[in-house]
């Protein structure tokens, strides 16, 4: 079983981690498209046309599915990938809604993501139509946070309460709707006390049992589109160890 992981940059390996974590044995090929991240700020047709270009790099690595673990692509171009490509393909958004669902007893749930999730509205419409209201809150600063490293104190702390007061006391469930959000889910934990926070990575992982099999050699290549300064560094703190990086090469222009 080898599985194709895309992210915009590393963030997604949050995702690689929880299905590493539920599926030891299968072989995981990663893209993160390091070389022109953040796909939050782009317009929808750029968007879709970076995750084109990274599934096919994907697909070329003969992956059997793939999971596109980066809100901002799943929610703007998940529909385009699952007609141009013959394998299974798997967003993010799907499994939080449906874990934010479960949690909520309210019926008020947060949605918190990059700047184009939450101008898509793929949240708002998948869970106003399952009857519940939503509130949402773009936060652009949580990826540069994570991307230094900055995932708690004192800076963290007050970036946290400044975009999302205006969420507490409204709302039970919230879903961390950008995969570079788990990383600060203790200081968003500790601000909104007692709201359910929902890691749509966890949820993800969770949701492929029927369509992945616990088999392979357990191998992991990791590519990126470009070796960026912080990029090691990140990895290690992402995934807690050290791991082999590559440059991807070849179909990426800007
Ligand atoms: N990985 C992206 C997401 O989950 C966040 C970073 C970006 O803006 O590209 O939406």
């Amino acid at each position: 079983m080898k599985i194709g992981i895309f992210d915009s940059g590393v963030g997604g390996l949050t995702v690689l981690k929880a299905v590493r974590r539920r599926y030891p044995r299968a072989d995981i090929v990663y893209l993160g498209d390091t070389a022109r991240v953040p796909y939050g700020i782009r317009s929808k047709s750029t968007i879709v046309r970076f995750t084109l270009e990274c599934a096919e790099f994907l697909v070329s690595k003969e992956v059997d599915l793939l999971i596109v673990a980066c809100n901002t692509a799943s929610a703007h171009a998940l529909d385009v990938l699952r007609k141009e490509l013959s394998i299974p393909v798997f967003g993010v958004i799907e499994p939080g809604v449906k874990e934010a669902l479960r949690l909520t007893k309210s019926g008020n749930v947060g949605v918190i993501g990059t700047s184009a999730t939450i101008r898509s509205g793929a949240y708002q419409r998948k869970l106003s139509s399952a009857g519940v209201r939503v509130f949402t809150k773009a936060c652009p600063l949580f990826v540069p946070l994570v991307e230094e490293g900055l995932v708690e104190g004192d800076i963290t702390r007050s970036v946290v309460e400044h975009y999302l007061s205006e969420l507490k006391g409204k709302i039970d469930t919230l879903i961390l709707g950008c995969t570079h959000y788990p990383l600060l889910k203790k200081e968003i934990e500790n601000f909104l006390r007692g709201v359910n926070v929902v890691d749509s990575s966890e949820a993800l992982a969770l949701s492929l049992s029927s369509f992945v099999r616990d088999e392979g050699s357990s191998s992991l290549e990791l590519y990126f589109t470009d070796l960026s300064q912080n990029l090691e560094f990140m990895v290690n703190f992402i995934l807690g160890k050290g791991e082999g990086i590559r440059l991807a090469r070849g179909v990426f222009a800007t």
